[in-house]
């Protein structure tokens, strides 16, 4: 029976979740690799979306190539490898290379290998790491030869940003080292880089009413980013002050609002369904063609089948359209939704 061999990184506490959602599919499941990175091999060479679908893959590459690790720890091992692979990626007509680390350990075989990749080729080649990386500037529907070398293994695979299912190499966001209030901002930064990579035609919103908004990190970043904020929170405290950024300390519930935006920003505690209500409820604040960006907080894991049709059919009614649903690097027991009014 023809079969694929995929490599994935899902989060090791949404792994189950996301093996019982595509169950049937998966012919064997590898151990990890390091960092939620596993190989599993697919009954059928079937596209990327399904292995997608559920939306807790961060990233899905098919597997074109695999080598121990060890073959990658000394300089003839890295160039023997490094000439096979870069046949493989002419032959493809890939023009830009990306080498992602799975694990730490595995710097110096990455480096090793990209230094060669870069005398076959004569191209550069980024390497990202999982603390601090740097990110291959490859439109989203350009082919880019993707290389994860873990501690054991190294993986070669060619797919583009949009298949793969994330802006960044293996699904890995940079770190980003600043002083805001909450790591929350990470999660916004994410969320508008893959908003860029799913709906590249939409602008990035200017107005922005954000729910459940204190201690204020993703406040700071839109006001960072230039937008006005209308920032809503219950909680005893306020988000940092900026000229750009209106608090509200109140409950959502209650909250009303004459003020127009481009966007809604729902990070709000609480049940997803309670959350999507209050956004639904403010949606008439909503320019039409606005962004959504709400994260679902999922009480279980196997809760977000439920949670996502739930609240998709509370969104739908006040005429938000889905367009993509997933957990994304900065998300910890949550999802982030992105939708659109219509
Ligand atoms: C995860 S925190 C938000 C973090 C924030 N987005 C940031 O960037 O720092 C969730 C917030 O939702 C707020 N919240 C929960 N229920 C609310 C409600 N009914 N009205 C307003 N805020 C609410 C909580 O007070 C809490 O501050």
């Amino acid at each position: 029976m023809p079969c694929a061999t995929w490599l994935l990184h899902v989060d090791r506490q949404a792994w189950p979740h996301w093996l019982a959602s595509v169950h049937a599919l998966v012919l064997r499941a590898e151990p990890e690799l390091g960092e939620g990175f596993r190989v599993v091999t697919l009954r059928a060479p079937v596209e990327a979306l399904p292995l997608m679908a559920s939306g807790l893959a961060r990233w899905a590459q098919p597997v074109a190539g695999r080598t121990p690790t060890a073959a990658l720890r000394s300089e003839d091992g890295a160039r023997e490898v490094a000439a096979l692979w870069a046949d493989l990626a002419r032959e493809r007509g890939s023009k830009h290379i990306s080498i992602y680390r799975v694990r730490k350990h595995a710097a110096k075989a990455a480096e090793r290998l990209a230094r060669q990749l870069e005398l076959a080729l004569a191209t550069a080649v980024m390497i990202t790491t999982a603390d601090g990386s740097s990110v291959v500037r490859a439109n989203a529907d350009d082919l880019v030869t993707s290389i994860a070398v873990g501690d054991t293994e190294a993986l070669l695979g060619f797919t583009t940003f949009r298949a793969a299912g994330s802006p960044y190499p293996g699904g890995l966001p940079p770190v980003f080292v600043d002083d805001a209030p909450s790591r929350a901002r990470w999660k916004l930064r994410e969320s508008l880089d893959w908003l860029a990579l799913t709906a590249p035609d939409h602008p990035e919103p200017r107005r922005w009413l954000e729910l459940g908004a204190y201690p204020g990190g993703m406040t700071a970043e839109l006001a960072g980013r230039g937008a006005h904020v209308v920032a809503v929170d219950l909680a005893t405290g306020a988000v940092p002050a900026h000229p750009a950024v209106t608090w509200h300390r109140t409950d959502a519930s209650t909250f009303t609002t004459d003020a127009r935006f481009d966007a809604i920003l729902c990070d709000m505690n609480g049940t997803p369904s309670s959350a999507a209500r209050n956004v639904a409820r403010l949606a008439s604040s909503l320019e039409v063609g606005g962004l959504l960006v709400h994260t679902l907080k999922l009480p279980h894991w196997e809760d977000l089948p439920t949670v996502r049709a739930k609240v998709e059919e509370i969104l739908k009614d006040v005429g938000f359209t889905l367009l993509g649903c997933r957990h994304l690097a900065y998300n910890r027991q949550e999802v982030t939704l992105l939708a659109r009014k219509t």
